[in-house]
């Protein structure tokens, strides 16, 4: 089963309650969040606060992708605002294991993210400890990018991983997914979504969720 998420960045930020009450009445599965902080990406966006204000308007789940160099000190913060789902980059300096560790037990799934030029070598060791794992298949920081096919190659690889170390891990992609893109992502055996400027643009909003999926 393919999820979709659609990304809250490309909305419209000045009607946050509106814009997620329409996701939520969606067929959409998840409600993807970016946390940006200004130094792990070049680019601020919100945090657990307004996070927490979102939340009473969608009963579906939060996805927080937490583009920040020091998630380890906000993961309580961002449970408490409505976080189902917390993602942590790989690249960060921090013990890795010990905050997806954290994230689990808080009571949200774990998640970690590869950026598209950090080697997916060594996913085995996570396996165990994630319920997500997202690839980048642009650069964070913005949306509205062009797709770095790269992203194919790993996904394949990861679903490899995960199909013989037997955990139930998702295997999520982010950035310049469109119907296209998401064709080969599914293909590649990715089955959770991320959809930012392409689904926001679409005529059609349930049009463009039923194409993601395939
Ligand atoms: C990029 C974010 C994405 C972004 C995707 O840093 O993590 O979630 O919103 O947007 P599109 O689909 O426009 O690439
Ligand atoms: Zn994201």
């Amino acid at each position: 089963m393919i999820k979709t998420a659609p990304s809250i960045l490309s909305s419209d930020f000045s009607r946050f309650g509106e814009e997620i009450a329409r996701l939520d009445r969606s067929s959409c599965d998840y409600i993807h969040v970016d946390v940006m902080d200004g130094h792990f990406v070049p680019n601020l966006t919100f945090g657990a606060p307004v996070v927490k204000a979102m939340r009473p308007f969608a009963k579906k789940v939060f996805d927080v992708h937490l583009m920040m160099d020091q998630p380890e000190k906000y993961l309580a913060d961002f449970r408490e605002a409505g976080a189902d789902i917390i993602g942590i980059h790989r690249e960060i300096r921090a013990d890795l294991k010990d905050v997806l560790a954290r994230i689990r037990a808080l009571g949200a799934r774990a998640s970690l993210t590869f950026n598209p030029d950090t080697p997916v070598d060594g996913i085995e060791e996570f396996l165990p400890l994630v319920d997500q794992v997202l690839l980048m298949s642009v650069h964070p920081g913005f949306g509205g990018q062009s797709f770095i096919p790269a992203a194919l190659d790993k996904g394949y690889r990861v679903r490899q991983a995960i199909r013989k170390g037997g955990h139930p891990v998702d295997l999520e992609i982010d950035g310049g997914i469109n119907a296209e893109t998401a064709r080969l992502a599914r293909e590649a055996g990715f089955n959770v979504l991320v959809a930012g400027s392409w689904l926001y643009k679409h005529p059609d909003f349930e049009a463009g969720l039923a194409s993601l999926r395939g």
